[in-house]
């Protein structure tokens, strides 16, 4: 094989505050494969990750639970490693970013950061929970919305009218932490000077270590103009404190990405690897960060930018991910969308959703959907019905008829040759992160495989006078070509590969020319794999349900911020059929529903009102609905509001639905209404 390449590998770092979900393993499951086929093409390939351990949301989420922030990470880090070892995923190193080696590298990245010029400070203003004696990042201020008094709202946008605001804004604002009234308080921050790596990244960002589509993005910002970047916070933070500056401390999304070199260097004092050949700035290592789209900013311009300005490495390349919908919809627990891995594996075979997962992902950034249904079929049609099929109707013919001893040549062997040519594509697929086109290409031989063997007929042959060796021959061909299928599928379906390597009493081993088995004794053939049970999925789905109703019962109850849970809101003043009349209500059909770039909560709807020119709306109800699940659908919409222009685009009118602190529900028409109704 040509000369082995070192490589070092990391999936981002989960946040230490809840239970890992399916879409934290859509991002493990495609490192993982990613890993597993460098190791097995004899690559030098090491896969770190660890826990991110910092921030306010950890240290509230320990309060509430009344123990210790430390107690808190150490608990979800046992947790979160069972429930990755229950998907296989095989790191190297699973470490914490609240590590001593992370302490160390951070404060020594940051005072070279400091001695380069680099980091600059000043005064900003913040809202402050005067009774938790603490600053409120946006997400935990609440109030009523200045435009439309819609109440219990967050501090920056408001879900029900889609207006964008400040915190300072909002009517009646509260702290979700304790209840109180927010102040405004001054205090000195730390900033990292991003703007003068505006070059660099530009040129960095444009090199090919990004997916196209990310570096497009990318370069919108870096056209747009970067800003500085916050990397402090003020006591009481669950974090480290910044070197020199008592009371200040590191913002989590600092120490974060260190927390990749953290692990390694904890890793290599463990096993004696020499940790500047993978980070030193001269390094001829390679360094894959495998993350999710939410996250390029912080991968793309803010951690290339301290490296350099420490003085290490850059990544190789940055691959980035979609997000994982689950039947149609975005994850959501009120929805029943949302599971956890712990769930899925309390039920399922984890290499079920390796495979699915697989035969979806590709080397693009869209959403991936798991749909439950059509997850059934394809696992039972692909591993069931096709692969293992192979191995469990040839194996008896060899077993029974010849005491387990294989052909000594092959029966056809231009398929053979070909299957063994197929290697060098399948593996292209898989270093390009093509792993649905991986996947295709191996089910072609199964395919090829189950249909030579029913050509060949060897249960007819086997009951004729004279054919026993042919029927040894055909079957040989099978287990053969088996043993080079589940060779390519190795890194996504290790355990069945380990089960198959002890059927086939042979190593599985991905070598530029895989050799056939021959005149080789094989094993009783054992069921490798069982079929995805429906009822198992819809128990897991029940499951979850039960387990959601569960926590969501307990927190309503731990909850401090009760005041903005009032129960029904009190009605607004009477009118007269004059003023209700002046707002015209439409039926509108949305015949499209889109994300919109950089913004979290607004969908964007183009809505059929029966005029020539359709209306688009932004509307605050991502968290809730995913396009797809939208499109098509009937609604209504306030048709003669005055157009809003917002940071997105305009606005023309809004949709109605209700919300409450679980949900936003859109209102839907009976059967029969056609776009452009009025409403009234
Ligand atoms: N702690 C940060 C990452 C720090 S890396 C130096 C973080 N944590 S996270 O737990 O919120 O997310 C971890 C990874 O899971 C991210 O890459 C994120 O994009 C990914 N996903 C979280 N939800 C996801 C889906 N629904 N689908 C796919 N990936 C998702 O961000
Ligand atoms: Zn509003």
């Amino acid at each position: 094989m040509a000369d082995s390449r070192n490589i070092l590998v990391t999936s981002a770092l989960p946040y230490a505050n809840g239970s890992l979900h399916l879409g934290h393993f859509l991002e493990t499951i495609q490192t993982d494969i990613w890993v597993r086929f460098q190791k097995a093409r004899a690559n030098n390939c090491m896969y770190v990750c660890a826990d991110d351990a910092h921030g306010t949301a950890i240290m509230l989420k320990a309060e509430q639970q009344g123990i210790t922030p430390e107690q808190q990470i150490d608990n979800i880090r046992a947790e979160h490693m069972a429930d990755l070892d229950g998907f296989l995923i095989e790191f190297d190193n699973y470490h914490s970013t609240h590590s001593e080696e992370n302490r160390e590298i951070s404060a020594e990245i940051y005072k070279t950061l400091r001695a380069n010029g680099h980091i600059a400070n000043r005064e900003i203003t913040q809202l402050f929970d005067p009774e938790k004696e603490i600053f409120l990042a946006d997400r935990y201020v609440k109030g009523t919305c200045p435009k439309c008094k819609a109440e219990d709202q967050y501090g920056d946008n408001c879900e029900v009218c889609s207006a964008t605001y400040t915190p300072h804004e909002l009517l009646n604002p509260f702290s979700t932490i304790s209840g109180a009234t927010p102040v405004e308080k001054a205090s000195t921050h730390f900033f990292f000077k991003l703007p003068e790596f505006t070059d660099m990244l530009k040129q960095w960002t444009t090199s090919g270590s990004l997916q196209p589509q990310i570096a497009n993005k990318l370069n919108e910002w870096l056209e747009s103009g970067l800003q500085e970047w916050d990397i402090s916070r003020d006591a009481p933070y669950f974090g480290f404190e910044i070197p020199d500056e008592p009371g200040k401390y590191f913002y989590v999304w600092l120490d974060a990405p260190i927390g990749y070199m953290a692990s390694f260097k904890n890793y290599c004092d463990k096993n004696d690897v020499d940790f500047d050949q993978y980070w030193g700035k001269d390094s001829t290592a390679e360094l894959h960060h495998f993350i999710g789209k939410d996250i390029i900013n912080f991968h793309g311009l803010f951690w290339p930018a301290m490296l350099e300005s420490s003085g290490y490495r850059k990544p190789t390349a940055v691959h980035t991910h979609g997000f994982l919908t689950v039947n149609g919809a975005k994850m959501s627990k009120s929805r029943g969308t949302f599971i956890t891995g712990r769930t899925y594996l309390d039920h399922l075979n984890p290499e079920y959703l390796r495979y699915y997962f697989a035969a979806k992902l590709t080397n693009q950034v869209d959403d991936i959907d798991l749909n439950l249904e059509d997850f059934i079929a394809r696992v039972n049609s692909d591993l069931i019905g096709k692969v293992v099929n192979i191995a469990s109707r040839s194996a008896k013919f060899i077993t029974k008829g010849n005491d387990g001893i294989m052909a000594d040549a092959l029966h056809r062997p231009e398929l053979w040759h070909e299957a063994v040519a197929k290697s060098s594509v399948i593996a292209a697929f898989f270093e390009n992160r093509e792993y649905s086109k991986a996947s295709r290409e191996i089910m072609a031989i199964a395919d090829a495989t189950n249909e030579y063997f029913d050509s060949c007929e060897p249960w007819k042959l086997a009951k004729t006078e004279g054919k026993e060796a042919e029927v040894i021959a055909v079957a040989s061909q099978c287990i053969n070509l088996f043993k080079l299928i589940i060779t390519y599928l190795q890194p996504i379906l290790p355990q069945t590969a380990l089960k198959a390597a002890a059927f086939l009493n042979a190593p599985l081993q991905w070598d530029d020319e895989i050799q056939p088995l021959l005149s080789h004794q094989i094993n009783k053939f054992k069921p490798l794999m069982t079929r995805v049970d429906k009822d198992k999925v819809d128990a897991m789905v029940d499951a979850q349900a039960k387990a959601i109703a569960k926590e969501q019962k307990s927190t309503a109850k731990s909850k401090p911020a009760a005041k903005a849970a009032s129960a029904i809101e009190p009605l607004a003043k009477e009118i007269g059929f004059d003023d209700f009349i002046k707002t015209d209500l439409r039926i509108a059909k949305i015949i499209k529903a889109e994300h919109v770039e950089g913004a979290k909560k607004l969908l964007k709807l183009t809505l059929d009102i029966g005029l020539e020119q359709p209306r688009q709306v932004f509307s605050g109800i991502k968290s809730q609905y995913a396009p797809e699940q939208l499109e098509g659908k009937l609604t209504v919409m306030v048709a003669n509001l005055a157009p809003r222009k917002m940071k997105f685009g305009l606005s023309e009118g809004m949709v109605l639905a209700a919300a409450d602190g679980n949900g936003i529900y859109l209102l839907e028409p009976h059967d029969g209404a056609i776009p452009g109704l009025r409403v009234s």
